[in-house]
């Protein structure tokens, strides 16, 4: 039997478990998905033995995902972009990795907003951590040449940039209501808006109204940024989709069949949210 996991420390509140459960059973598939807590002292030990303890492979949350992508054997090229891994599996004797938040991310973007286009209008990139470097990476492949990244501390926003030899800026912080002016995309990758986090302080104002706005943040899965952008006209854009979009590329290549993110399984998952 085919198995896989997640892992990350603590890991007790991942979904990943049920989206990927949900898919064994309606796909007919003898095959387990369990999660697994791991210290960050223990990873190299766990991963050196997925294979001895029957996996096939895992999905990697925080706090391992740049660990994990240094550990890993063969780099794909999204791992590579985004320094950071969150699906491995096992082939050839060799740990694979790659990012998938990049395909989860872009893919609901796509099916939420349809005809957006990264090339029309600049892009509000708000946050510099792990989820914007897969997002940003992400908006420049599709063409994006004017991404304004606004983040509190501004030595990482810079630092983020420095991949890049064009298309991106780095806005003050203090700037970002102002900085939104012409942007057709938001995207917010703080943490801010989450439940039991501060809320995002941010005037759309400035902001067309035919614009896209876009929220990682998927507890609530309304943020007030989105209520807003929402009241505003704007065509808005949840975060849960990237979680259910992000899990299919790892559960086709352990188990074998390309799965496909149905009404059901959000449904399933925004009751576990409790919305
Ligand atoms: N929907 C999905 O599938 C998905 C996937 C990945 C992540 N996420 C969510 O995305 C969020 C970010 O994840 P991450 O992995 O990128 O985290 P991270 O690397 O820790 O980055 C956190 C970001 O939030 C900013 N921030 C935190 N507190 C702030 C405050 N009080 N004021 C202003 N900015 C603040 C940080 O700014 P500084 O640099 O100044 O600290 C940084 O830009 C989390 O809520 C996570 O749950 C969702």
């Amino acid at each position: 039997m085919t198995k896989a996991c997640v892992i990350g420390w603590p890991i007790k509140h991942s979904r990943s478990p049920m989206i990927h459960g949900f898919w064994l059973h309606k796909y007919g598939i003898e095959g387990g998905y369990e999660k697994v807590a791991v210290s960050p002292d223990d990873l190299p030990d766990f991963l050196n033995n997925l294979a001895a303890n029957g996996f096939s492979g895992c999905n990697v949350t925080v706090p391992h995902k740049e660990q994990a992508f240094k550990l890993a054997h063969e780099l794909h090229d999204e791992a590579r972009a985004v320094q950071a891994a969150n699906t491995l599996w096992l082939a050839g004797g060799k740990l694979h990795a790659t990012n998938t938040d990049i395909y989860g991310f872009m893919t609901h973007l796509d099916q939420s907003a349809p005809g957006w286009n990264a090339k029309q209008r600049p892009v509000a990139l708000l946050g510099a951590g792990g989820a914007a470097r897969a997002i940003l990476y992400g908006l420049l492949q599709r063409g994006a040449s004017d991404v304004r990244i606004f983040n509190r501390t501004k030595e990482r926003a810079v630092k983020l940039a420095s991949f890049y030899e064009k298309g991106v800026r780095v806005v003050d912080w203090q700037n970002r209501d102002e900085g939104l002016e012409d942007c057709g995309l938001v995207v917010n990758t703080t943490t801010l808006g989450m439940s039991g986090s501060p809320p995002l302080d941010l005037s759309l104002n400035k902001l067309p109204n035919d614009s896209v706005v876009a929220d990682i943040v998927y507890v609530p899965l309304e943020t007030p940024l989105l209520a807003a952008a929402r009241q505003k006209g704007c065509r808005v854009v949840d975060g849960l989709g990237m979680l259910l979009h992000q899990a299919v590329p790892g559960f086709e290549r352990w188990f074998g069949v390309r799965p496909q993110v149905t009404t059901e399984l959000r449904d399933l998952i925004v009751a576990d949210l409790g919305e």
